[in-house]
């Protein structure tokens, strides 16, 4: 009697496996070692300003690379830090209004820590929301993107792939993808996977990171086009195992000349770095040599 239900029961589970259609993840281009501006150049330049991001431009930066938070009221900003100082006050930046934000100044911290590339200009430099970076920028520039902290503020990635839709700059047929978002928060990627299918997504692992194991690669198969890794961490091996699942390696932060001319001769696909115009002048000497 069983042997007769038993085609009864698999038969769904096989209809539905060949009616589903499995979204594909995008892939990235293979020739080209990227490089990304970390905070914009912000080795010279207050990080995540719109200086820092013109400037890595200049330099030759495939991509600027900007961190997102979001305000109190819903405005998503390129800073890094989640909480800030304001007035002799900490607070999370989920806390601050965007007008709050005003009292905030990346450029009085950056004069502060670099005296010898430091301008009276970057005194009056305020936070950028997303917003005023696209319009600066509009298709100008490619942009790498990071959700940072999504669990604090929900609402991020709907918020981030709307106005990346008003701005045109998904689903394109560039050369490069104009848009690459990359989080520590795997959640976060998934959504922004269901909401846009199409934009490349990276995984990020911090230095805390015990390895990458076989079954976590399975699982960044079905949605993540590659990883973004503490250089610490980065092996010749792990960019092996990495590049078997077509999933590319982005280091970060790398900033010197050896180590970046290091992560070329291993294969890693490109670089995060302060310097992005040490990173655009290894790479041509690297070329040339190979
Ligand atoms: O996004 C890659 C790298 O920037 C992650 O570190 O702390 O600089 O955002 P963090
Ligand atoms: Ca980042």
């Amino acid at each position: 009697m069983l042997h007769k239900l038993i085609p009864l029961i698999i038969l769904p589970f096989i209809l539905v496996s060949c009616t589903t259609p499995s979204v594909e993840r995008p892939t990235l281009p293979t020739e080209d070692f990227l490089i990304i501006a970390h905070r914009g150049a912000s080795a010279y330049a207050p990080a995540h300003t719109i200086p820092a991001y013109e400037l890595a431009d200049h330099m030759g930066a495939d991509y600027i690379e900007l961190d997102l938070h979001m305000t109190q009221d819903k405005k998503l900003v390129a800073l890094h830090d989640g909480d800030i100082v304001v007035n002799g006050v900490k607070h999370s930046v989920a806390s601050l209004t965007h007008e709050d934000l005003q009292a905030f100044s990346p450029g009085a911290i950056f004069n502060a820590q670099n005296p010898t590339r430091s301008s009276p200009a970057y005194e009056d430099l305020r936070v950028p929301t997303l917003e005023e970076v696209l319009q600066h920028f509009e298709d100008e520039v490619n942009y790498y993107i990071e959700i940072k902290s999504p669990a604090r503020t929900p609402g991020m990635e709907e918020a981030l792939v709307q106005q990346l839709r008003e701005h045109d700059l998904i689903d394109r047929s560039d050369d490069h993808p104009k848009v690459i978002i990359q989080s520590f928060d795997a959640d976060s990627l998934h959504k922004v996977f269901e909401l846009e299918p199409s934009i490349p997504l990276i995984a990020l692992y911090g230095k805390k990171t015990a390895s990458i194991s076989d079954r976590e690669i399975s699982r960044l198969k079905t949605y993540a086009s590659g990883v973004g890794v503490d250089a610490q961490l980065v092996t010749a091996k792990l960019i092996e195992r990495l590049h078997e699942a077509d999933l590319h390696i982005h280091p970060f932060v790398v900033n010197e000349a050896d180590a970046l001319r290091d992560m070329m001769e291993m294969g890693a696909n490109g670089v995060f770095t302060d310097n992005p115009d040490i990173g655009v002048e290894v790479r041509e000497s690297f070329e040339d040599e190979n």
